[in-house]
């Protein structure tokens, strides 16, 4: 990537109401503080803005990576280390240029409705993605304000979330990796499950800084709600997967080089967008707990 020319004056362009997405320019995220005056607005532009776009951060070390989420929050290392870097464990490698033979990260991550980690007891606050390859056609990730659904959800649909309890699963996203092999399905599953069994969540969660209800639930991780039938599971979260999901809801960010983001797990859902064969990808991903509560009335 080219280096830039002296960073320019900070300008930040914030989501017009009702939309997400802030764009923010001539920030050089090496240079945070933690505590500063600039690292306090950039917490509360994800807060508010939910999606943040901090561009032309052209060229940024792993290591320079590693510090920047580290000022935010607390890095998360993920619980499957062959997503790791091999030199920085907190990066989590979405990849399919193995160079010399060598596999590093994981390809095709994430291509899916869904918030990060929602299967865990503790879901992640913040995202933050750093491509290094672009495929050439497609360079987008799109994005889904929860909050928004939630005000805009029929009352048929509203009466089965409001004040149920969500499950939610990893188990069928998981990654087979090298040493699954000879395993049977079986074996693999239990395995999953032993290592992220499934978790309930409120369907509806309060955001602990804005304050905003969130239908927190995807079509990647959502199994069911608490207490319907099998039936009547499928035919309800079926509406509400296709009220969600309806292309009115979309937020497609469109990515340039040198492009850092950062958004708030809580009230976005997100998918990754498909690879074509073929196509070279690579891109770094930092998971970030702001140290909050996920949500109002879960512990920190
Ligand atoms: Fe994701």
């Amino acid at each position: 990537m080219n280096q830039p020319a002296l960073k320019s004056k900070l300008s930040i362009t914030e989501a017009a109401p009702g939309e997400i997405g802030a764009e923010v320019f001539g920030m050089d995220v090496t240079a945070l503080t933690h505590g500063s005056p600039e690292w306090d607005m950039l917490r509360q532009l994800i807060y508010r803005n939910k999606l943040v776009v901090i561009r032309e951060q052209f060229g940024l070390t792993e290591q320079e990576y590693v510090d920047f989420t580290r000022k935010l929050g607390r890095p998360q290392v993920y619980f499957q280390f062959h997503y790791h870097h091999p030199d920085f464990p907190e990066i989590f490698v979405s990849n399919n240029v193995n160079e010399d033979g060598k596999k590093l990260g994981v390809a095709g991550t994430g291509r899916y409705w869904h918030t990060d980690c929602a299967f865990e007891k503790k879901p992640l606050s913040f995202t933050s993605i750093y491509p290094l390859i672009f495929p050439q056609s497609a360079r987008e990730t799109s994005y889904i304000d929860m909050h928004r659904v939630y005000l805009e959800l029929p009352d048929d649909l509203r009466r089965y979330v409001d004040g149920a309890m969500a499950v939610h699963e990893g188990q069928m996203r998981y990654k087979v990796q090298a040493s699954d092999i000879d395993r049977s399905l079986r074996e693999l599953l239990d395995r999953v499950n032993e290592e992220v069994p499934p978790v309930t969540h409120p369907a509806v969660i309060e955001h602990p800084v804005t304050g905003e209800k969130i239908l927190y639930i995807s079509s990647g991780f959502t199994t069911k709600l608490v207490g319907l039938s099998y039936e009547e599971n499928q035919r309800v979260m079926q509406a509400l997967f296709d009220f969600v999901e309806r292309p009115e809801h979309i937020h497609t960010h469109y990515w340039e080089e040198g492009d850092l983001i950062v958004w708030d797990n809580r009230p976005l859902i997100h998918k990754a967008s498909a690879v074509k064969p073929g196509e070279a990808s690579r891109s770094y991903r930092i998971g970030i707990y702001d140290d909050l509560p996920f949500y109002m009335g879960l512990e920190k």
